[in-house]
């Protein structure tokens, strides 16, 4: 046991000494059965004599706190009550946040996804389908490797063998080509965003983003005391000309927009680029979800077709593997590596090098390719099976924007139908489904739904569509 002790060499030792087991005894720190270091460690450790020690132990074995046994030690006696805890906090501290850190608690309003029968939240994948003995064994090369390292640090921007495999697997399956140094591991994409804000922007600033958009980008932009400026989007993606002219960041999410789905049009990636190119803002292109692609080739990325470095790349393994895993990326603009990597060092020096070195192997040995490939097949089944019942038994109430890829699929709500009473409705029917509510910034006139498809087994998928046309029908009857 590792006691914290604190003597003031300029008192008496064996009676602070006394007084401080004593009450780390009352205070519960030591529980009954709880074994005392040997006296000879102890008076090391503390650098005192052994009799200071032997004689502290003697006075609390006397008041029955401590008993000793022969042969085996010191112990904490069974049975003492303990006195009252601490006092309780004052509820009220006079620890206060920031104006600004105040005003972004008040405006958060947490994306509310409660465990339901019928699971259709964004975002969330199928773990019921992860290959988690291969990740076992993933994990476990990845225990035997550290074991051998020196045990110091790993490097800042990441495991380098990951980066590779990152930068391989970028290359061949989203047509981004970089080099392997040009890549940062976060702790999942919220990391990436979080860098950049840091390392972009200062109070007042203007941060340009899709509305509806990413809740969680526009909260750390909003931390980092930017003003943010939602812009509309149609078929084709965020309306460049919307654009304001002193936005010094530009986020988007062009493979699959979020939430409404839609792709960003060659037209206007190339327009976007034009913009920030001539104003030098930088363009976040988060691809949070891409990997699975169900129609259509692929566009190519922003970060492929940009000639004046100032897209920063996002991706995230929380759609492909799980979002616990705390994994993403962020392929970052050249001007901007040392400050990214600087600021990722500050914020927590590295991301866990046991999970990077398992990813690792998951990717290399083919493991990742494999569960990929699988889970597109699945989600592809799902996404098709829904958009069925979108366009039949559920087209009277709801329009579905066709998503090319993603995991996810919005719907338009074709009446004006009181979403406080659908959500409740939903909800008495154990179905999780998110309204489009809380992705705008400002109150919009037509609803809609966010069907999430990742984790929803077939079976519950009929089911739970079945549950919707319920509840939709109780609130508006066709
Ligand atoms: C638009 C968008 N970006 C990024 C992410 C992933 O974030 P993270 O990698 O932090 O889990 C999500 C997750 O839902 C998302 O919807």
């Amino acid at each position: 046991m590792d006691l914290h002790l604190d003597l003031d060499p300029r008192l008496p030792l064996a009676n602070q000494l006394y007084r401080q087991l004593r009450e780390a005894v009352l205070s519960g720190r030591l529980a009954g059965g709880d074994r005392l270091p040997p006296t000879r460690f102890l008076a090391q450790r503390l650098q005192v004599s052994r009799k200071t020690v032997s004689e502290a132990y003697e006075q609390l074995c006397a008041e029955g706190f401590f008993h000793g046994r022969a042969g085996s030690g010191t112990f904490v006696s069974q049975g003492i009550q303990r006195t009252a805890a601490r006092a309780p906090m004052q509820s009220a501290s006079a620890l206060q946040p920031t104006r600004l850190r105040q005003a972004l608690t008040d405006a958060h309003t947490p994306l509310r996804q409660r465990a339901s029968r019928y699971n259709f939240h964004g975002g969330t994948t199928d773990k019921q389908l992860f290959p988690f003995p291969e990740w076992r064994g993933c994990l476990q090369q990845a225990l035997r490797e550290l074991g051998r390292t020196p045990g110091f640090y790993d490097e800042d921007a990441g495991h380098p063998p990951l980066r590779q495999a990152i930068a391989r697997y970028l290359a061949i399956s989203r047509a981004v080509s970089c080099a392997w140094e040009d890549l940062l591991i976060t702790q999942g994409a919220q990391q990436g965003l979080d860098l950049l804000a840091r390392v972009m922007l200062e109070p007042g600033m203007c941060v340009a983003m899709e509305e509806p958009g990413y809740p969680p980008a526009r909260q750390i932009f909003l931390a980092a005391g930017a003003r943010v400026v939602g812009v509309p989007v149609d078929e084709e993606g965020l309306l460049v000309e919307q654009l304001p002219d002193d936005a010094r960041i530009v986020y988007v999410t062009p493979s699959h927009q979020f939430p409404l789905g839609m792709p960003m049009s060659l037209g206007r990636r190339l327009a976007l680029l034009e913009w920030a190119g001539s104003r030098s803002a930088l363009i976040i292109e988060d691809d949070y979800d891409g990997e699975y692609r169900f129609e259509g080739r692929p566009l190519e990325s922003l970060q492929n077709l940009d000639r004046h470095g100032l897209v920063a790349y996002l991706g995230t393994f929380s759609k492909t593997l799980f979002p616990e895993l705390r994994l993403g990326y962020l392929l970052m603009p050249p001007g901007l590596q040392p400050a990214l990597i600087h600021a990722k060092h500050l914020s927590d020096r590295h991301s866990c090098s046991l999970q990077q070195r398992a990813l690792t192997h998951f990717l290399v040995s083919g493991g990742f390719a494999r569960h990929t490939r699988r889970m597109q097949r699945v989600y592809g089944w799902r996404r098709e099976r829904l958009l069925q019942r979108l366009h039949s038994d559920l087209s009277p109430w709801l329009e579905p924007i066709v998503p090319l890829a993603g995991i996810h699929l919005a719907a338009r709500l074709r009446l004006a139908i009181d979403e406080d009473a659908l959500a409740h409705e939903l909800r008495q029917g154990g179905v999780g489904l998110l309204d489009l509510r809380p992705f705008y910034s400002q109150p919009q006139p037509r609803g809609g739904l966010l069907f999430g498809f990742g984790c929803i087994d077939d079976k519950l998928l009929e089911e739970g569509l079945d549950q919707v046309r319920t509840s939709l029908s109780r609130l508006a009857a066709i």
